[in-house]
């Protein structure tokens, strides 16, 4: 079995759509592939109640408990781990992880960022965008390294940034392409992904 554990702060529409992405492309008969667990460090997250409703386990494990970032890292490696994992994604999951972290899972952890990367790393991407008078904008997906939002690059979408376009209004153009992207490169990575035993 390959087991996705997808990590979440906030609404889980790219979760979302790797969901349904799932479904809808069968990934356990085709590929033996399963969305195992939807982890979070804010209880409130909005995604965890869908992924209940899908009957994917969650967990959270909230950073405000622990007094350092490695402490935090460790305990959420730990939650990770009960899903035996081939893959880690992390979908909106908005905190900084240590390099350890990282190496731990380094091949089979990606992320999904919401510009055209190496431009625009950290946050307020859109804004940003546009106040660089960027023409293009859009979103990244990659493998994560230890540098904050570098790593080798599996999927990109372009949008157009428009003259009257807000920070909200280009975010909207730019997370509907993710929702396209997202699920095209964990699919894409499935076939060669090792797994556990069922
Ligand atoms: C998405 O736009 C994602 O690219 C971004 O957060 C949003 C999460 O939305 N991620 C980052 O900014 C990571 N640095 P979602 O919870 O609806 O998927």
């Amino acid at each position: 079995m390959k087991n996705i554990v997808i990590l979440i702060s906030g609404g889980g529409s790219n979760m979302a759509a790797i969901i349904r992405c799932a479904q809808r492309e069968s990934w356990l008969e085709s590929f033996g592939a399963r969305v195992a667990a939807v982890i979070s460090n804010r209880a409130d997250a909005g995604g965890l109640a869908l992924a209940r409703e899908h009957r994917i386990a969650t967990d959270v494990v909230d950073h405000r408990r622990f007094a350092t970032r490695e402490a935090f890292d460790t305990e959420l490696s730990v939650a990770i781990e009960r899903h035996q994992p081939s893959l880690v994604v992390l979908a909106g999951f908005m905190r900084i992880l240590t390099p350890q972290f990282v190496q731990r899972y380094q091949g089979r952890l990606l992320n999904i960022h919401p510009s055209l990367l190496p431009a625009f790393p950290g946050l307020h991407t859109h804004q940003r965008a546009i106040d660089a008078g960027c023409r293009f904008a859009g979103a990244t997906v990659h493998q994560v390294t230890p540098e904050l939002d570098h790593g080798p690059i599996l999927e990109r979408a372009v949008v157009p940034v428009l003259p009257d376009d807000t920070a909200e209004t280009l975010a909207a153009r730019v997370l509907v392409q993710e929702h396209q992207i997202y699920p095209r490169a964990i699919a894409a990575l499935l076939p060669g992904l090792s797994g556990c035993a069922p």
